[in-house]
């Protein structure tokens, strides 16, 4: 009986551990975001999601959720996601700008 009980306590423990991590993950700051998504816009503001040359679609990242920015990024900088284009862009960021991004980009809803 008494084991049992503790058995309860201990998995609460770790799941209220893991919970932790992803609670901070989700604070990326807006404002350093907006600065460090300029470069981004040139090709995901664009008009109709068309990079003029060489011509291919992009897709639009503004409104999309932080966490599934946040996923998308990092597959880019590990290679996990092959896209070239986008392996470069991702490679020079850090978690930190990868979260201060994806932050401005999910509460961005205009042409981004
Ligand atoms: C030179 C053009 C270019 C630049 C600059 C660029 N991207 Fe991209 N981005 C693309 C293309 C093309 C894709 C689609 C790649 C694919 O098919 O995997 C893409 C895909 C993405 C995706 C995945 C979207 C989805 O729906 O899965 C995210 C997120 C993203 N870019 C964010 C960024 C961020 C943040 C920056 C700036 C650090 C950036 N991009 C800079 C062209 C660009």
């Amino acid at each position: 009986m008494q084991s049992r009980f503790f058995t309860v306590v201990l998995c609460a423990a770790f799941l209220g551990g893991m919970s932790a991590p992803a609670g901070l993950q989700a604070e990326g700051d807006k404002d350093a975001g907006r600065a460090k998504a300029e470069s981004c816009l040139g090709c995901h503001g664009i008009e109709g999601y068309r990079n003029a040359y060489p011509s291919y679609r992009v897709p639009k990242v503004g409104g999309q959720t932080e966490t599934y920015l946040i996923a998308a990024l990092k597959a880019y900088r590990s290679g996990d996601r092959a896209h070239p284009t986008m392996r470069a862009q991702g490679a020079g960021l850090s978690d930190e700008d990868i979260e201060d991004i994806a932050a401005y980009l999910a509460a961005a809803d205009g042409a981004e």
